[in-house]
C-alpha cells in the first residue's frame, strides 16, 4: 500500500483532501501534516512514498521542505500543490519537485499525479535508477547555452522566437522549459510540446531566473569527461534525429511533438553520464570493445538503459504519454500492426529517426546494412522499401556525403 503524506498549514484544506480522497483509502495509506516540521517528524517514523505539499506555509515553506526531503529521502516522490504562483519560491522548488499542481486541484488530476509517481516506483527496475530519477531535479544546463540565452534575453531586439530557437538547441533546457510550462503553475489549457508557446506562457522574466538558477546549480555539480562518450556528439545525434523526425511521413502527430520526442529520446544518456558516471563509462567501454549497442551494455552494467531512465524522468515531468512511451521503446518498439496509410506513429518515427541519425555519422556507405534498426519491425510496418530513400534524404539533410 502506498504511503502518501499531505502537508498544508490550512486545517480546512487538509480536511477537504481527506474527504475528497476517502475513496482511495483501500489503495493508499494517507497521512496529513499541518507544517513542514510536522511532515519531517512523520517521515522519521514512517516510510513515505509520496509527499504532496503546499508551497506557502509559515516557518518551513514547501520548497524548504522538499529540499530537505530530497536530501534525506531521495527516493520519495515530491509533488507541489500550490494555491498561488510565487516565482521565487517556485524556482526554489523546481530542482527538487517532480510535479507541480495548482489548487483547487480536481481529484482526478491529483490522483493521476500520485498514481503516476507510485507506478514509477513499482516499475523502476532497480534502486540506482530510482536514485537517478530522484536526483535529476537538480540537473543543470550547459553554461554556453545559458550565456547565449542571457544575452538574447537582455537584448531588447531579440524576439521570443529567437529565444525559442536557442532553447531548442539544448536538450536539458528545453525539457526544463517544457516541464515548467506543463506544470499547473502556468495553468495551461492543454499540454505544450513546443518550446515557443511554452516560453510565451512562462514569460521572459521567469525564463531568465530559470536559466540563471540552472547556471548556478551547475557550479555545484562538476562533471568529469566520460571516456567514449561525447556530449557534442550526443547533441548532434539528438538534433539530427529531430530534423529527420520532422520530415518522415507521420500520422496525426503534430510536428512539434515528433521533433520534441526525437530531440529528447536519448536524454537518459545525459542523466546516466551525470549521475552514474562510473557505471555509464563502464557501459560505454563495453559497447566500444564488444561493438554492441550502448543500451545493451547499459543493461549489463545497470540493469536498465538510457531509454527507460529518460522515459521515466520525462514522465515525472509531465510530458505527453505518447512521447514517454516512444522514448521508453526507442530501441525495441512495441510490435507494430500493419503500416497505416496515414503514415508512421510516434514510436516508429522515433525509432527510425534515431537509427537514420546514427547511420548519418556511421562512416559506412549506403549499401551497408543499417545498424540500430529493428528490421522485423520495419517489415511489419511495411516501410522497408522506403528506408533507402529516407536514408539518403537523412544524409543529405545532415550534410554528409553518401
Ligand atoms: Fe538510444
Ligand atoms: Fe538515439
Amino acid at each position: 500500500m502506498k504511503k502518501i503524506l499531505f502537508v498544508d498549514d490550512e486545517p480546512q484544506l487538509l480536511e477537504g483532501l481527506r474527504r475528497l480522497l476517502s475513496p482511495q483509502r483501500k489503495d493508499w495509506d494517507m497521512r496529513f501534516a499541518a507544517s513542514g516540521e510536522a511532515a519531517l517528524a512523520v517521515m522519521e517514523n514512517t516510510e513515505i512514498d509520496v509527499v504532496v505539499t503546499d508551497m506557502r506555509m509559515p516557518g518551513m515553506d514547501g520548497a524548504d521542505l522538499l529540499t530537505r526531503v530530497h536530501h534525506r529521502y531521495p527516493n520519495v516522490m515530491r509533488i507541489v500543490l500550490s494555491g498561488h504562483f510565487d516565482v521565487e519560491a517556485g524556482l526554489r522548488a523546481v530542482p527538487v519537485a517532480h510535479q507541480f499542481l495548482m489548487k483547487p486541484c480536481d481529484p482526478f488530476k491529483l490522483k493521476a499525479a500520485i498514481e503516476c509517481s507510485s507506478q514509477l516506483h513499482n516499475f523502476l527496475p532497480d534502486e540506482n535508477t530510482r536514485r537517478v530519477i530522484s536526483a535529476i531535479g537538480s540537473r543543470p544546463s550547459p553554461p554556453a547555452i545559458c550565456s547565449t540565452l542571457i544575452q538574447a534575453i537582455n537584448d531588447p531586439d531579440s524576439s521570443l522566437g529567437m529565444i525559442g530557437e536557442i532553447v531548442d538547441r539544448d536538450v536539458a533546457l528545453s525539457a526544463k522549459v517544457l516541464q515548467l510550462a506543463n506544470s499547473a503553475f502556468f495553468s495551461l489549457p492543454h499540454t505544450v510540446t513546443d518550446v515557443r508557446p511554452a516560453l510565451a506562457v512562462i514569460g521572459i522574466d521567469v525564463l531568465k531566473q530559470l536559466v540563471l538558477s540552472a547556471a548556478i546549480l551547475r557550479q555545484f555539480h562538476p562533471r568529469r569527461p566520460i571516456q567514449s562518450f561525447s556530449v557534442d556528439e550526443f547533441e548532434l545525434h539528438a538534433r539530427t534525429s529531430a530534423q529527420i523526425a520532422s520530415y518522415l511521413p507521420a500520422d496525426v502527430n503534430a510536428v512539434s511533438l515528433r521533433v520534441m520526442t526525437a530531440l529528447l529520446h536519448d536524454v537518459g544518456k545525459l542523466v546516466l553520464a551525470s549521475y552514474l558516471s562510473e557505471k555509464f563509462e563502464r557501459a560505454c567501454g563495453i559497447s566500444g570493445v564488444e561493438k554492441c549497442p550502448l543500451h545493451l551494455a547499459e543493461r549489463e552494467v545497470l540493469g536498465t538503459s538510457h531509454a527507460e531512465v529518460g522515459a521515466h524522468l520525462l514522465n515525472l515531468w509531465g510530458l505527453p504519454r505518447a512521447a514517454v512511451d516512444a522514448i521508453a521503446a526507442h530501441h525495441r518498439p512495441a510490435p507494430a500492426t500493419a503500416g497505416s496509410e496515414h503514415g508512421l506513429d510516434l514510436m516508429a518515427v522515433v525509432h527510425i529517426s534515431s537509427a537514420l541519425a546514427h547511420d548519418c555519422f556511421a562512416h559506412t556507405d549506403l549499401a551497408a546494412p543499417l545498424g540500430q534498426v529493428d528490421d522485423d519491425y520495419l517489415r511489419r510496418l511495411g516501410v522497408t522499401p522506403q528506408m533507402g530513400s529516407w536514408r539518403k534524404a537523412a544524409r543529405d539533410a545532415a550534410g554528409v556525403s553518401p
